[in-house]
């Protein structure tokens, strides 16, 4: 997927794993998550990308760092990226801990795009590795 190749692509001295929907076994990450699905039907995540996500909740996040950034299609309208505002909130109730505001990127990955992700990977690398 070109959106979790691009970010793995950005953060590879990171501290952090990239999933995304195509993850089999949804395991909870050693470290922080960037979860990127696609939006399909009227504004939901894939079959795949739901089971991901029921997994990784079926436990407590416990604080688990996490940023949902995934794909939509303007077209759509009122539902563009629909599931991508879902999996935030999904995340945020099973008490993971929001690293930057859920982010819908058109399905077109181009420069343009790419500029607009850079504000919160800069804000997100700071959060972890001002950690000690
Ligand atoms: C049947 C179908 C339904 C879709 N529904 C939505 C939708 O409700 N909202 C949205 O933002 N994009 C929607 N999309 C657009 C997809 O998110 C977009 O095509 C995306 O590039 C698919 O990513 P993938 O090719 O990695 O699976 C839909 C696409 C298809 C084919």
């Amino acid at each position: 997927m070109e959106l979790a190749d691009y970010l793995q692509e950005q953060v590879a001295s990171w501290p952090l794993a990239v999933m995304t929907a195509e993850a089999a076994v949804a395991e909870l990450p050693t470290g922080p998550l960037f979860f990127c699905p696609a939006t399909y039907g009227a504004g939901e995540l894939t079959g795949d990308g739901d089971l991901f996500l029921t997994d990784l909740t079926s436990s407590p996040l416990n604080g688990q760092p996490f940023w949902v950034v995934g794909i939509g299609d303007q077209c759509y309208g009122d539902d563009f990226g629909a599931a991508i505002l879902h999996a935030d909130q999904v995340l945020r109730a099973a008490g993971g801990n929001q690293l930057a505001a859920p982010m819908i990127i058109d399905y077109e990955l181009d420069d343009l795009t790419k500029d607009t992700l850079k504000k919160p990977l800069a804000q997100i690398k700071e959060t972890l590795l001002d950690k000690p």
